[in-house]
């Protein structure tokens, strides 16, 4: 569950007119901003949508918009006309429908501080009783009449804007502007005679088309409201699992410039029902880099900081801790089988059964680079003696192991993999005399190859979420590494 995508439909809803044709830009984002973002708080994401992905969004909005406007019902319109011959006439309008509304365009427009949407060239049918009675002095009685109608309304234009704002981590959207205009309307009776169309069209075609106009402001003005109150209710973390969360909370105000709209958040791991630890991370105040291919609807970039949140995080969570009692070569976890290698471990522990307790001594250091990511991982391994029910440590060895990795984003989810680029080792205390490192080093190289790296490939292939919005779907995405960010560039689809 996500938040973020939302955003950007919030960034889109309806208004009137023209047709521009904007073409999609490159979205780098302008220096202004870079250096606006150093008087700004420190935000270690940031999403930014294309123009592709806010006219994906704004058609999305704009769908959703019609269908939860539509059948719409208009209040009852009421009227007395003089008809000539006839007199005074009382006609209503009753169960007056909106049944469609067709938006053939529309567009968005990006301003300093909000987004407008504009549609031009709607049209929507209405459907509706009329009645009407009199009474005449040919006829001292009352005569009356009643059938259907249908109206078509045609040239509308609709248009609205909408403030974005941070506030308090929440993305708030303001209603600043909202409009409908509506050009032509064509009045077909079923049934009536001559001078009742004629009689309609006079006393209804402005109260029908101001009665048009007015509910549909006020419909549009409420589905930002909506709207609004969804992006409130958007959760301000993530889970990841039972220990960590992401920090989805908005940071800065959403940076609005022709062609695109970023959003930062502070993007952090967090440990879940714990307080916020407190430790400062350094945002790289480099260009946020862009998608090679600028078609893409969305980029999500994240700063180096990210990688480094979650490695403190579940190092405090002791999560990186392990007793390896099975491995491949399970010869290796019996003293018999270092008899070569550790002889007096044999000697003095013949035959025993052996557990290697694994942990690691501080947070792995993540480097993010234009090749990929590094990571040192600096661990403990100690021996254990397994003696009856004892668990006697005999050796300890520390190792300083060096791995690349690589991204894979898979749906919503980005997952890594890493892969064994050198590792040195150095003894730590032994209570069985002096070892023979170079010995050692190439059971470790196997027993990390084999154990290791395979269990850590596990857990980060389950991945960790991205902030999207429930209910979107990343696709064809692909990964642009910088110094210090990763950028994941796609395409959105929607899933739900
Ligand atoms: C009102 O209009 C709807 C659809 O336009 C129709 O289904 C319904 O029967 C109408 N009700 C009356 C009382 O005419
Ligand atoms: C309205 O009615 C006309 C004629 O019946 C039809 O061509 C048009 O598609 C309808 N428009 C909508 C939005 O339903
Ligand atoms: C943005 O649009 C405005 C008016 O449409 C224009 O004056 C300005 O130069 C544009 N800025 C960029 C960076 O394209
Ligand atoms: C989440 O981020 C916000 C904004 O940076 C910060 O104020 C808040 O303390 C963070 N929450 C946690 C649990 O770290
Ligand atoms: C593994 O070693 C650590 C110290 O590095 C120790 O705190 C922990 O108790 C050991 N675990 C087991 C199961 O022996």
């Amino acid at each position: 569950m996500a938040p973020i995508l939302l955003l950007f439909f919030l960034s889109s809803l309806l208004i009137p007119s023209g047709t521009e044709s904007l073409q999609p830009r490159p979205y780098l984002i302008q220096l202004q901003q870079i250096q606006h973002q150093q008087q700004k708080q420190q935000a270690f994401t940031s999403i930014f949508i294309s123009q592709n992905g806010i006219d994906f969004l704004k058609n999305y909005l704009v769908g959703k918009a019609i269908s939860s406007i539509v059948p719409l019902k208009l209040p009852i319109i009421e009227r007395t006309a003089k008809i000539p011959f006839l007199g005074s006439v009382r006609m209503v309008l009753s169960n007056i429908t909106i049944d469609n509304i067709n938006v053939p365009s529309s567009f968005v427009k990006l301003g300093d501080t909000g987004v407008a949407v504009i549609s031009s060239g709607t049209t929507c049918n209405l459907t509706m009783n009329w009645f009407y009675d009199y009474s005449t002095w040919v006829l001292p009685v009352d005569i009356s009449d009643s059938g259907h109608a249908s109206v078509q309304v045609e040239g509308m234009e609709l248009g609205l804007t909408v403030g974005l704002q941070n506030q308090e981590g929440s993305l708030k959207l303001s209603l600043m502007d909202c409009g409908c205009y509506v050009r032509d309307i064509f009045i077909n009776l079923e049934g009536g005679t001559s001078w009742l169309y004629q009689g309609m069209i006079d006393a209804f075609e402005d109260q029908i088309r101001s009665t048009v106009e007015n509910t549909i402001t006020k419909k549009l003005g409420e589905g930002i409201l909506k709207l609004d109150s969804f992006m409130q209710a958007l959760p301000k973390e993530i889970p990841v699992d039972d220990y960590a969360s992401i920090n989805v909370t908005f940071v800065n105000d959403p940076f609005l410039s022709n062609y695109s709209i970023a959003f930062d958040i502070n993007g952090l791991f967090a440990a879940r029902k714990k307080d916020p630890i407190s430790i400062y991370y350094h945002q790289s105040l480099q260009p946020p880099i862009s998608c090679i291919d600028s078609s893409k609807m969305l980029g999500i970039s994240l700063d180096q900081a990210v990688f480094e949140s979650a490695s403190s995080l579940y190092y405090d969570a002791n999560f990186m801790q392990w007793v390896v009692d099975k491995i491949p070569d399970q010869s290796l976890l019996n003293t018999a089988g270092w008899r070569f290698i550790i002889p007096q471990l044999y000697k003095k522990y013949p035959n025993n059964d052996m557990n290697l307790n694994v942990s690691l001594s501080s947070p792995p250091v993540i480097k993010i680079l234009e090749h990929g990511i590094d990571a040192t991982v600096y661990a403990n391994l100690i021996l254990d003696v397994l003696q009856e029910d004892q668990v006697i440590p005999v050796a300890c060895i520390s190792l300083v192991i060096g791995v690349s990795g690589s991204i894979k984003i898979s749906g919503n989810k980005f997952g890594g993999n890493v892969q064994l680029n050198d590792f040195s080792l150095s003894l730590e205390w032994s209570k069985i005399g002096r070892l023979r490192l170079y010995l050692i080093q190439p059971v470790l190289w196997t027993i990390i190859q084999t154990v290791f790296l395979p269990y850590v490939n596990a857990h980060l292939g389950q991945g960790f979420p991205l902030p999207i919005v429930h209910g979107f779907t990343l696709q064809n995405a692909e990964s642009v590494f910088s110094s210090s960010k990763i950028t994941i560039c796609g395409d959105v689809e929607v899933t739900a």
